[in-house]
C-alpha cells in the first residue's frame, strides 16, 4: 500500500503521545513537543523553514482535544497558547519515527571489488546524455551515490568544457588548487600529481576537514606511455575488514591518524586528525582517508603504534591487491567521477617524453551530489 491509499483507522491519547492505529494496522506514536513543534502553521512558505519558538510553550503542553476531522486531518486542541493544529495524515505517515526506527538500515551503497571490470560499461554514461536530459543527469548522481564511480565519455575535450555538465549539478568546491586544477608533468610541483611519478591509490586532501566529497578528472590527453588509472572501492574493503578482520577494523576506526599539507608555494600549514575509516549514524561507512603522500608523522599513542602500523599496513594492502582494483586507461573526452571520501584512485607513471598527458581536475561537495539527487527523485522531507 503506497502512503498515498494510507488512512488512520484510530486515534488513542496516552500519557506523552498520540497513538495512531493506521488502516493497514501499523502503529504510531507521535509525541505531544514533537506533534507541537511540527504544527505545520509556522513554516515559512517560501523558505519553507519552521518558524515556531519550543520555549514559547510550556514542557507539559498536552492536547485537550484531538479529532480527526472531515477532511480526514488530525486536528488538536493544545492546553496552551489557545491553539489548534491541523496535520495532514499523509505527513504523519511519511514522518513516522516509530516505524522509521523499527525498520532495519538499507544501506544506498552498492559495494564493488575488480570483479566490476567485467562490467565497467554499466558505470558509464554518455556526456550528451547528461548535457540533454534529465534523466541522463540523474543516471549519472546514482552511479556516483550508489557506486561512487562513474566514468564520462565523449565529452568534448576544449578546455574547462567539463563545466557544462558539472553547473548541471550545482557549484564547485573551490581549494587552492584552483578551479580546474591542472594535473600535467610540471616542473617544482607542489603535487606528486602533477609529476610523471606513479601515484599509488588514495583520496585527496585528507589533510581538509571536510575533504571533496566528489572528484572529476576530465582527461584532454592522453597518449603518453602508461599514466594508466585505478580505481579501489575503499567500502568495499572496510567491509571486508569489519566481517573478516575486527580488530583491525577497530584500529582503524578509532586511530586517529595526522595528516598534513605544507607545500613550498603555500604561507599555510594544514593539519587535520581522522580515522582512516569513520562510520555514521547508522554504522554505515561514512568516509575513507588515505593518502601515503600527504600523511603526516603519526602520533597517536605509543601503547597502540605497533599495532596500529600492523593494520595500517594490512589496510594498504587490501588497497593495492588486485582482488579490489580495477584499471583501465582514460581516453580522450573520458570525466572520471567518483566519490572523493570512498574510492581511492591512483595512476601508474608515465613517460613525458613519449606523448602528452593533460587532465583538468574539480571538486564538489557531497551535500550538492545528495541534495541534487534528493531534489531530482522528490524525495520527501
Ligand atoms: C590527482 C590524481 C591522477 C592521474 O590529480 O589527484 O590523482 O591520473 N591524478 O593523473
Ligand atoms: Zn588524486
Amino acid at each position: 500500500m503506497s502512503n498515498n491509499s494510507i488512512t488512520i483507522k484510530e486515534i488513542k491519547q496516552s500519557s506523552s503521545s498520540v497513538d495512531i492505529i493506521w488502516n493497514d494496522n501499523k502503529k504510531s506514536f507521535f509525541h505531544f513537543l514533537w506533534l507541537r513543534d511540527n504544527c505545520p502553521s509556522n513554516i515559512h512558505p517560501d523558505a519553507r523553514q519552521r518558524r515556531f519558538n519550543l520555549l514559547t510553550v510550556s514542557e507539559s503542553i498536552h492536547p485537550k482535544k484531538i479529532i480527526l476531522n472531515n477532511d480526514g486531518k488530525l486536528e488538536i486542541v493544545w492546553s496552551e497558547g489557545n491553539h489548534i493544529s491541523y496535520y495532514d495524515s499523509k505527513w504523519l505517515r511519511d514522518h513516522c519515527y516509530t516505524m522509521k526506527n523499527n525498520t532495519k538500515y538499507q544501506s544506498p551503497y552498492i559495494l564493488w571489488d575488480q570483479s566490476l571490470s567485467k562490467n565497467i560499461h554499466k558505470n558509464m554514461i554518455e556526456y550528451d546524455e547528461i548535457l540533454n536530459t534529465e534523466s541522463g543527469l540523474l543516471k549519472w548522481l546514482e552511479q556516483l551515490h550508489i557506486y561512487g564511480f562513474s566514468i564520462v565519455k565523449n565529452s568534448p575535450t576544449e578546455i574547462k568544457s567539463a563545466l557544462n555538465i558539472l553547473k548541471k549539478i550545482s557549484h564547485l568546491r573551490e581549494t587552492f588548487f584552483k578551479t580546474p586544477f591542472e594535473v600535467i608533468n610540471i616542473p617544482k610541483p607542489n603535487n606528486t600529481a602533477y609529476t610523471a611519478e606513479g601515484l599509488r591509490n588514495h583520496t585527496d586532501l585528507p589533510y581538509f576537514e571536510y575533504a571533496p566529497g566528489y572528484q572529476f578528472l576530465h582527461c584532454l590527453a592522453n597518449s603518453t606511455k602508461g599514466g594508466e588509472s585505478s580505481v579501489v572501492d575503499g567500502f568495499c574493503i572496510a567491509k571486508y575488514l569489519k566481517e573478516n578482520e575486527p580488530e583491525i577494523f577497530s584500529l582503524l576506526i578509532n586511530t586517529h591518524v595526522k595528516f598534513k599539507d605544507n607545500d613550498y608555494t603555500q604561507n599555510t600549514i594544514r593539519i587535520y586528525h581522522s580515522p582512516l575509516i569513520t562510520l555514521n549514524k547508522d554504522n554505515d561507512f561514512n568516509d575513507i582517508r588515505f593518502s601515503v603522500a600527504t600523511m603526516a608523522a603519526i602520533d597517536c599513542s605509543d601503547k597502540i603504534m605497533e599495532k596500529f602500523y600492523l593494520a595500517y599496513r594490512r589496510f594498504a594492502e587490501l588497497i593495492h591487491s588486485d582482488n579490489y582494483t580495477v584499471n583501465f586507461k582514460l581516453s580522450p573526452g573520458d570525466i572520471f567521477s567518483f566519490n572523493n571520501r570512498r574510492v581511492l584512485h591512483g595512476r601508474k607513471e608515465y613517460d613525458p617524453n613519449s606523448g602528452n598527458r593533460h587532465l583538468q581536475g574539480y571538486y564538489i561537495d557531497r551535500d550538492e551530489i545528495l541534495g541534487r539527487l534528493n531534489f531530482l527523485k522528490n524525495i520527501v522531507v
